[in-house]
């Protein structure tokens, strides 16, 4: 009997930690860890073109915000000239490379980029 009560707060304890690394992060967050390494809001641009830019350039190429933000995700989870937009960009600063972030998280930002 003790051995289970230990093993039931032993699982609490774990299931409470694993729920704080998926704790989803706020698309400022996000961007301020992924993104504004390379990207700057505004310009001057630092090694990419500015996010401010890049999503004037989305909403102009699609009408529904919905399509636009499933554009941006598939970028950004899989960087490829064929989904650039701006082939232009990948031939001055080089195709951007992949980042170590979750689909929840490439949601969030992408939601973000469209909405500045
Ligand atoms: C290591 C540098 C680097 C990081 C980090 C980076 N990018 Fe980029 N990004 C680039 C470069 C370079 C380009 C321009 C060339 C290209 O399109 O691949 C670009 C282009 C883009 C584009 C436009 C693609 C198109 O359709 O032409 C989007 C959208 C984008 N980045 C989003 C993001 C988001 C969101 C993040 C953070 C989650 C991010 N990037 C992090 C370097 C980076």
């Amino acid at each position: 009997m003790k051995h289970f009560f230990l093993l039931i707060v032993t699982c609490l304890f774990f299931s409470s930690l694993s729920h704080a690394a998926t704790k989803p992060m706020t698309g400022d967050a996000i961007y301020n860890k992924y993104c504004s390494v390379c990207h700057t809001m505004n310009p001057p641009p630092k090694l990419a073109p500015p996010l401010r830019s890049i999503a004037a350039m989305y909403r102009g190429k699609y009408s529904s915000k919905k399509e636009g933000v499933e554009r941006i995700a598939a970028f950004v989870k899989l960087p490829n000239i064929k989904n650039a937009l701006a082939p232009g960009a990948v031939k001055k600063y080089g195709l951007m490379s992949r980042l170590p972030i979750s689909s929840n998280d490439i949601r969030t930002i992408a939601e973000w980029v469209w909405d500045h």
